[in-house]
């Protein structure tokens, strides 16, 4: 062991694999196994216990296919996100989209699409898609894909899962990533590895409401911008316009809307041709606003699912209904925080702008989405970043270099600091950073955020506590997004700048 100059002690007593992938969603596993593919030596870590524990296992809609036409889905994916997506990457991502369908989730995983009557695939159709051309398991689907393909790593004789172990710090020399330090023993253990991916998820648990996992604190993207990568786009934070507007909130998915569920107001009356020209199946940036004015002026929205056979196809989302109490046909719903568009930078293959260190899945920023996501493409993402990543971090010899050794010398933390701290973060990500900011309040939560961020690393340096290095990490993505979102005075897509305070939530209906 070593002391820095820095009065950080070392350590080089790790172990070490070729490929290390800190995450389980659909991102996760498409990278382990690519790279098991490759012939490497594989290690996964999640901080995941269960497999609801990720994102991927929570998606309802479904995955995007391009049924043959990608053009057709390129262009869906540049309108829905106000011209702003990234040519190249949406092209990177449609031409081997169907293949990766193909191989990963048809033919290794037999995953069990729903099918029409004649055996072919049933097709559904989600907002702002001109098309019927996404795959789906009634509307939960990302639990029919996370399970059997962690299944099917377990089974794989050259990776190894291993649940509850959360990455803290990432190992870096000159420029280089090395592995992470991970929470398996109280000092932290180095885990050294020829090339890193995160695809550690998003940031819902920043947000009060959020059809997000709890624990999705935005870690991989923390430790990347602390380490030195480039993060862009993170003002770009997508809410999702049918949640259930009560306590505890669930996802009523747009499929409801592509099959032929209906918004209604307070007044009963059907409002989002008001608004956009492709009405209920306007793009979700532009849905969600609408909604939010709607219920300010009528005091209620709901979804409509009369038109539906509810019961019959959507039978989980039924069953949460039913949980909740929630009777007949009209369920209130209001946006919730649901997707971040931006995050890690990376190129076509999943690299970083830090040597051997990749981001894929929602931690990543590839620039398909652009200013707003285009929905069932966010698993499509997963899948088709998660394989090229896997494939492209393999070769690569592990360098034990001297890792930080982390402190736990005072391991107590006064009781429910980190809850504490975590309620002030949501409540202000809540009230200054949510589906409409400007640019007095932006500023406002920047000075609480600094203020939070320099409590927790004081105690940071002390303690190994996994949950303050989450709260930790959600500091720092909360700054990253403040930030963004004051250096952007454009409206554009998610990020809605009213620069009068009093402004409504959603452009004018468009007849006014
Ligand atoms: C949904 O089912 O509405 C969500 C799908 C997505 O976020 O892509």
């Amino acid at each position: 062991m070593t002391e820095t100059n820095t009065g950080t002690e070392t350590t080089t007593d790790g172990e070490t694999a070729d490929v290390l992938v800190v995450g389980s969603g659909i991102a996760g596993c498409s990278a382990a196994l690519a790279a098991a593919r490759e012939g490497a030596d594989v290690l996964l870590l999640t901080k995941a216990t269960k497999p609801d524990d990720a994102s991927t296992d929570w998606a309802q809609g479904g995955i995007s296919t391009t049924r043959g036409d990608p053009q057709s889905l390129k262009r869906d994916i540049v309108d829905a996100s106000d011209g702003t997506a990234d040519p190249d990457a949406v092209d990177a991502l449609v031409e081997t989209a169907d293949d990766a369908v193909e191989d990963v989730l048809v033919d290794t995983l037999e995953v069990g699409f729903d099918e029409s009557d004649d055996g072919s695939f049933d097709y559904t159709r989600e907002a702002a898609h001109s098309d019927y051309r996404i795959l789906h398991v009634d509307a939960a689907t990302g639990t029919h894909i996370l399970r059997p393909f962690l299944n099917h790593l377990d089974d794989h004789e050259r990776i190894e899962v291993r649940q509850d172990t959360a990455a803290l710090e990432l190992i870096t020399a000159e420029g280089r990533v090395h592995g992470v330090v991970s929470d398996e023993r109280s000092s932290g253990k180095p885990i050294y590895a020829g090339a890193t991916i995160l695809a550690t998820g998003g940031i819902g648990a920043l947000y009060g409401r959020s059809t997000n996992p709890a624990d999705a604190t935005g870690d991989g993207i923390a430790m990347a911008a602390l380490a030195g990568a480039d993060v862009e786009d993170m003002e770009y934070v997508q809410f999702h316009p049918t949640a259930y507007a009560g306590e505890d909130p669930f996802l009523l998915s747009e499929a409801l809307r592509g099959e032929g569920a209906v918004l209604r107001n307070g007044d009963g009356e059907r409002f989002m041709d008001e608004y956009h020209p492709q009405g209920d199946l306007a793009p979700r940036d532009v849905v969600a606003r609408a909604v939010e004015t709607e219920r300010a002026e009528t005091g209620e929205v709901v979804l409509d699912v009369g038109p539906l056979e509810f019961e019959v196809d959507y039978p989980g989302i039924a069953a949460k209904c039913r949980d909740r109490g929630i009777e007949g046909e009209k369920i209130p719903v209001a946006p919730c925080e649901h997707f971040l568009c931006g995050g890690v930078d990376v190129d076509k293959e999943g690299r970083t702008s830090l040597d051997r260190l990749y981001a894929v899945g929602e931690c990543a920023r590839t620039g398909v989405h652009g200013a707003n996501r285009l929905a069932s493409t966010s698993l499509l993402e997963g899948l088709v970043w998660g394989l090229r990543a896997g494939e492209d971090a393999t070769g690569f010899d592990p360098e034990p270099v001297e890792a930080p050794e982390l402190r736990n010398r005072d391991p107590d933390l006064p009781e429910r600091f980190a809850a504490e701290k975590f309620t002030r973060l949501t409540q202000t990500m809540d009230e200054y950073l949510g589906l409409e900011r400007n640019p007095e309040e932006i500023a406002r939560a920047s000075a609480v955020l600094r203020r939070l961020k320099g409590e927790v690393d004081a105690y940071i340096r002390t303690r190994t506590a996994r949950d303050l290095y989450e709260l930790r990490n959600a500091s720092v993505t909360a700054l990253l997004i403040a930030r963004a979102a004051g250096e952007n005075t454009e409206s554009v897509g998610c990020h809605y700048v009213a620069t009068d305070p009093d402004e409504s939530t959603a452009e004018p209906p468009a007849d006014d």
